[in-house]
């Protein structure tokens, strides 16, 4: 089996965008920083996210069965930093504007898309879980651009020959 710091450096240099994972319990709201997002399926529309089994946020989403998917926007960096783990859960969607959802689960406002998820499957996957969503509502900002992360650091895209 490979060793834990070899399966890290191969895996930092895969390219990804950066979202926001997030669901409501009654007046609760919680989410977290998840670059493990991935489409799935048209019909229906699926998509997943792979989140670690000792967060906050994993135990919420069993619980409530829905969450919303906010891709960031390249200047939405500090909200990437806020929702990994610097703030507590409880702290994190203090000053940030969001709103709800079909589901009820907090989309925030600016991301450059959005899927609203209710659970459609678990799945185990080691020390995560793989949470597979039926997309209730998507929606997109014509303008803006993905904040990226690669290689242990964000990113933002260079669009090729304009170097
Ligand atoms: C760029 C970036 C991407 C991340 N992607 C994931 C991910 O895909 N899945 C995951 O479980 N944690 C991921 N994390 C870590 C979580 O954001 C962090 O552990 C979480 O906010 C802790 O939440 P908690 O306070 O509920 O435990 C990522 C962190 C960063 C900075």
């Amino acid at each position: 089996m490979v060793d834990a710091q070899t399966f890290r450096n191969a895996l930092r240099r895969f390219a990804s965008g950066v979202t926001v994972v997030a669901t409501r319990e009654g007046e609760r709201l919680l989410g977290m920083t998840v670059s493990a997002f991935c489409s799935v399926s048209l019909d229906p529309p699926l998509v997943l996210v792979s989140i670690d089994r000792k967060t906050t946020t994993h135990e919420a989403i069993v619980r409530t069965g829905v969450f919303a998917v906010s891709i960031l926007e390249r200047t939405q960096q500090p909200l990437a930093d806020r929702f990994a783990g610097r703030l507590p859960v409880s702290d994190r969607f203090e000053g940030v504007r969001w709103r709800s959802g079909q589901s009820g689960a907090p989309v925030l406002e600016g991301a450059l898309a959005y899927v609203d998820c209710r659970l459609w499957a678990s799945y185990p996957g080691g020390d995560h879980t793989l949470f597979v969503g039926e997309v209730l509502e998507a929606g997109w900002r014509a303008d803006g651009e993905p904040l990226l992360y690669y290689d242990g650091g964000y990113r933002c895209l260079q669009i090729e020959g304009e170097r």
